[in-house]
């Protein structure tokens, strides 16, 4: 696997993999590496020629500053992880390569609704930081497939739409989310919980699989309200617990069988947040 810092080294890497005819496969990351990245890097080995991936830890999509500064860093390990899993090319630049004129005056996209409702709502500033760093990246691996996880539902959508105003013609692999055995999405910020509240994290999942079991009988309104008491009961400050139509993210007053939809949560245990999603089959 080749390392680059420099996004001049990069740009002639893809010129000569393209050049070769490969299709490019592209997973954005900020490190600390786990089976829920491994799982994006698989499908890009398994749909692309080439495949880059990139860690960088991005400091404009944080809204929060003792979360930037204390975002697991573990870089040997990650490059282990990384050419075990067959990845090409990892890029690992600096802020200075992703953002050379500084940080203050960056453009702000116009991310609509999901700008401000759910994670846009409760973590301010943070898709235009997503955005920012995702625009950069975008244009410089010039990538034929982004992969990208279902567990970030909502950035997912931030990205997609991106690539529609940028009129890119990378196509978005939304990869199923990565889980423990008890059903906690895998996540780099799960080390920072606490053994105790690693034991109540799956709590989140199974209020989910809840939802989805008592769709024909209890109205979405009325499961949100209790799955906010249950984790609230339970020791999560819990930010929201939405219903919410599938393609738009506009909250669900009644189950329709046209119409699919998916729950979303986010909730702190201690210092930690966690967010988790999960599609309604219809
Ligand atoms: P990061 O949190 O490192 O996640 C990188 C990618 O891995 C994202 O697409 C995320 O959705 C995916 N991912 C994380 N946990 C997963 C899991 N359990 N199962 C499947 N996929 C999972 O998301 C970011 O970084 C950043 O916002 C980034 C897009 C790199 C921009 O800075």
């Amino acid at each position: 696997m080749v390392i680059v810092k420099k996004a001049s080294d990069l740009s002639e890497f893809i010129d000569f993999q393209k050049k070769k005819g490969n299709v490019i496969g592209f997973t954005p990351t900020m490190g600390a590496l786990h089976s829920g990245h491994l799982e994006l890097i698989s499908r890009s080995t398994q749909l692309s020629g080439t495949t880059v991936c990139s860690i960088f830890v991005n400091p404009t999509q944080f809204n929060d500053s003792s979360d930037y500064s204390r975002y697991p860093k573990k870089i040997e390990s990650d490059v282990k992880i990384l050419v075990s899993a067959g990845a090409d090319l990892l890029f690992l630049p600096e802020p200075d390569e992703i953002y050379p004129k500084g940080t203050d005056n960056l453009e702000l996209y116009d991310l609509g609704y999901l700008n401000t409702v759910l994670e846009g709502k409760y973590r301010p500033g943070h898709f235009q930081g997503v955005a920012q760093v995702m625009s950069r990246l975008l244009k410089l691996v010039n990538a034929n497939l982004l992969f990208m996880g279902q567990k970030d539902y909502q950035q997912c959508m931030v990205v997609q739409r991106l690539i529609d105003q940028m009129g890119i013609s990378t196509r978005l692999v939304t990869c199923p989310t990565v889980r423990e055995v008890d059903g906690l999405a895998k996540s780099s910020r799960n080390l920072r919980l606490s053994p105790e509240e690693r034991t109540l994290a799956p709590l989140i999942y199974q209020s989910m699989q809840e939802i989805s079991r008592r769709r024909d009988t209890d109205s979405p309104t009325f499961l949100k309200e209790e799955t906010v008491r249950t984790l609230t009961e339970a020791g999560f400050r819990v930010d929201y617990v939405e219903i919410a139509t599938a393609d738009t993210l506009q909250p669900l007053e009644h189950w329709s069988s046209q119409t699919p939809s998916v729950v979303l949560v986010a909730a702190f245990l201690g210092e930690t947040r966690l967010i988790d999603n999960m599609l309604l089959q219809l």
